[in-house]
């Protein structure tokens, strides 16, 4: 197959910052998708429906002229968050979810939870409301191997929200290990999950063989080649329960090449061709719009999209680095060749 024509598709998952960054990175999500659900760890976070509002118009003036992407809003769950912005939130047409970060799990997840029991009460309303949660899933406990966080956390805590709110519906967002699709296969169809493109196309070798390699350290870390197959399988199985979120994550070269350098792969500029390098492997190219465009949609119970994109079979290579005024951000396979091209 040479050429690829499928409905657009959207991403479940995405960072797209403020500012220079903002402007430079919307512009290559809104070329590929039609709608991304944009995640609320900003400095300092997006905590009310007010200021996710707010945000979404910065979005919306930060696009090319003729974009008609949608950005969807969500919420970052904090101690203080209150049943009546949950239920706010659940009446406005903009904000379609409510992010929890483990505090400490992240990139800006200081003001996460450290309590899950404590929000207990608070998932409950969004139980009744039905707004999505949308769970980073690893334990913070800093004596726990940085490979094992997510499994530990589907084990002491995933496990335990969704017997108590079998009704919520859930998003393990950039599923990583075998125990956590293991988990979600075995939950009910209100438990669903995202896959980024780094974590099927790389194991924990892309990091660390032959020199560390800054530009594949994100979070949940990428692990071992059988999980990666597992996310494979996941991926390309055609089961609704997993779809597209490519939790790209721009950080600014120079503080990914550093002595202590940020978590985040940025592949925003060409998302779709990096997933379906994976897909093409995996011989399941037809297996690929279930995936990209109708799976999120349907599990945010959202109307899926009509127009289509195409897809060529063609090499290109990736950029060095893409400008943010004097600086720059690295992209996921810098330098290196991609045989697929969106038209
Ligand atoms: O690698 C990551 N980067 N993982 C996250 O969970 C957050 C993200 C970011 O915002 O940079
Ligand atoms: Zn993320």
């Amino acid at each position: 197959m040479n050429k690829l024509t499928l409905v657009r598709p959207d991403d479940w998952h995405l960072h797209v910052r403020h500012g220079a960054i903002l402007k430079t990175v919307i512009a290559h999500t809104a070329r590929q998708f039609a709608r991304a659900i944009i995640m609320p760890n900003l400095n300092p976070p997006i905590l009310t429906v007010e200021q996710a509002l707010d945000y979404r118009t910065k979005i919306l003036k930060a696009l090319p002229l003729e974009s008609s992407f949608n950005p969807l809003m969500t919420l970052y769950l904090t101690d203080a968050l209150t049943p009546e912005e949950i239920k706010k939130a659940a009446e406005s047409e903009h904000v379609h979810a409510i992010k929890l970060y483990p505090a400490g799990a992240t990139t800006n997840s200081e003001s996460g939870i450290s309590d899950l029991k404590g929000i207990y009460p608070l998932l409950e309303v969004m139980e009744q409301v039905d707004l999505p949660l949308l769970i980073h899933g690893e334990v913070t406990d800093q004596n726990c191997d940085i490979f094992d966080r997510e499994k530990e956390f589907v084990a002491s805590s995933l496990t335990g929200i969704i017997k108590n709110f079998p009704n919520l519906r859930v998003v393990v967002e950039h599923v990583t290990t075998k125990e956590a699709v293991d988990f979600v296969l075995s939950a009910s169809d209100k438990v669903a999950a995202t896959i980024t493109p780094q974590h099927v196309l790389f194991n924990r070798n892309a990091i660390l063989a032959g020199g560390i390699r800054p530009h594949h350290y994100c979070l949940p870390i990428i692990k071992r080649e059988h999980h990666r197959l597992a996310l494979v399988k996941a991926a390309t199985s055609g089961n609704p329960k997993f779809f597209l979120g490519t939790d790209s994550a721009p950080h600014l070269t120079a503080t990914k090449e550093n002595s202590c350098g940020c978590a985040g792969c940025y592949s925003a500029y060409g998302a779709l061709e990096l997933y379906i390098e994976a897909f093409e492997q995996a011989n399941a190219l037809d297996k690929f719009e279930g995936f990209a465009s109708f799976f999120g949609a349907d599990f945010y119970q959202l109307p899926r999209n009509t127009e289509t994109i195409t897809l060529q079979k063609q090499t290109w290579t990736v950029p060095a680095s893409y400008r943010v005024n004097n600086e720059t951000i690295t992209p996921l396979k810098a330098n290196e060749e991609l045989n697929w091209k969106m038209l």
